[in-house]
């Protein structure tokens, strides 16, 4: 059995229907039991920061998809793999970040990921590590603005970032689940091409069938909002990311394409799976 944590979040609901699919038994997990599940899948509630809470979700587990979402920032992260190996689990895949090599100076990008990762090499389980840069799907932030006046407003409009497609992510995962040959693999995974904030802004637009106007804002407006909900330092980080990307993080990676066979996808695969929430 496989147990796959973040079930409800932008990886983890399609990396659970693709397991699902696949014939695999999985139990997903957040803190909220996830609903409308593919059948025969079994829903928990559970929370990574609560260790010995998390036992009980482990049991029977052989695999486990481990991600540490921004509600988890306190989990007992030794604590967790110690009880999913208790437990028989003998295969982690985490999903981690490729500002872990790119930011290693960021307490929240850097510092908490290589601890994180270092854990995980360091369970005794089989392990692989997943990197991706920034997901596509980050412009659900924007889809307010999009829905209400058909306007984004972002900063840095034209500096271009190989955000990469959640799906893509849990494809990744998936196969590192069920096939041979990943185990102490470390992949980074990115988009096929770097693009802007204002060409997704179009490519938004195009599938909609109507303009979409974009407003770029500044660093300091863009700080101001980004610290109502993240911690000083993710948000330092992430805008340097967004603003000023360096060569590491503008360079299309080939692990997809290489371990899936087929290459990465582009944003406008993404948005239009997910349009209706810009509707
Ligand atoms: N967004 C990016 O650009 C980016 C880039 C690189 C890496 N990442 C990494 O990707 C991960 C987020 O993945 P995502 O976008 O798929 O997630 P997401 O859509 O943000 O959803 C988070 C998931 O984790 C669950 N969760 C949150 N806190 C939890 C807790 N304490 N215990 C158990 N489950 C908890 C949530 O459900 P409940 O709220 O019901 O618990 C939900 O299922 C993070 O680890 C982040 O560092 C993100």
């Amino acid at each position: 059995m496989i147990v796959v944590t973040g079930a409800t979040g932008n990886v983890g609901r399609p990396l659970v229907r693709m397991l699902a699919e696949a014939g695999e038994k999985v139990t997903a997990v957040a803190r909220r039991a996830p609903e409308a599940l593919p059948e025969g899948v079994r829903a928990v509630a559970g929370d990574l920061t609560d260790a010995e809470g998390f036992a009980g979700v482990l049991e029977g587990a052989e695999k486990l998809f481990l991600l540490f979402a921004p509600g988890s920032f306190a989990a007992d992260v030794p604590g967790v793999l110690a009880a999913a190996r208790a437990a028989g689990v003998r295969q982690v895949v985490l999903l981690s970040s490729q500002g872990v090599a790119t930011r290693p100076e960021s307490a929240s990008h850097g510092q908490l990921g290589a601890a994180i990762e270092e854990a995980v090499r360091a369970s005794g389980m089989e392990w692989t590590i997943l990197r991706p840069s920034g997901f596509q799907s980050n412009v659900l932030a924007w889809a307010e603005q999009v829905r209400g006046a058909r306007t984004v407003s972002a900063p840095f409009g034209d500096v271009g970032v190989p955000f990469v497609d959640p799906e893509d992510i849990a494809a990744m995962a998936a196969a590192a689940l069920r096939e041979s040959g990943h185990a102490g693999r470390t992949y980074v995974l990115t988009g096929p091409v770097a693009e802007t904030p204002r060409e997704r802004t179009r490519v938004l637009g195009e599938i909609l069938g109507e303009s979409v106007r974009f407003e770029e804002v500044t660093a300091e407006q863009a700080r101001a909002q980004m610290l109502t909900f993240m911690p000083a330092d993710a948000v330092e980080t992430t805008l340097a990311i967004l603003g000023a990307p360096t060569e590491d993080e503008l360079r299309i990676s080939p692990d997809i394409d290489t371990v899936l066979g087929r290459p990465a996808r582009p944003f406008a695969a993404w948005a239009r799976r997910n349009i209706d929430a810009f509707r």
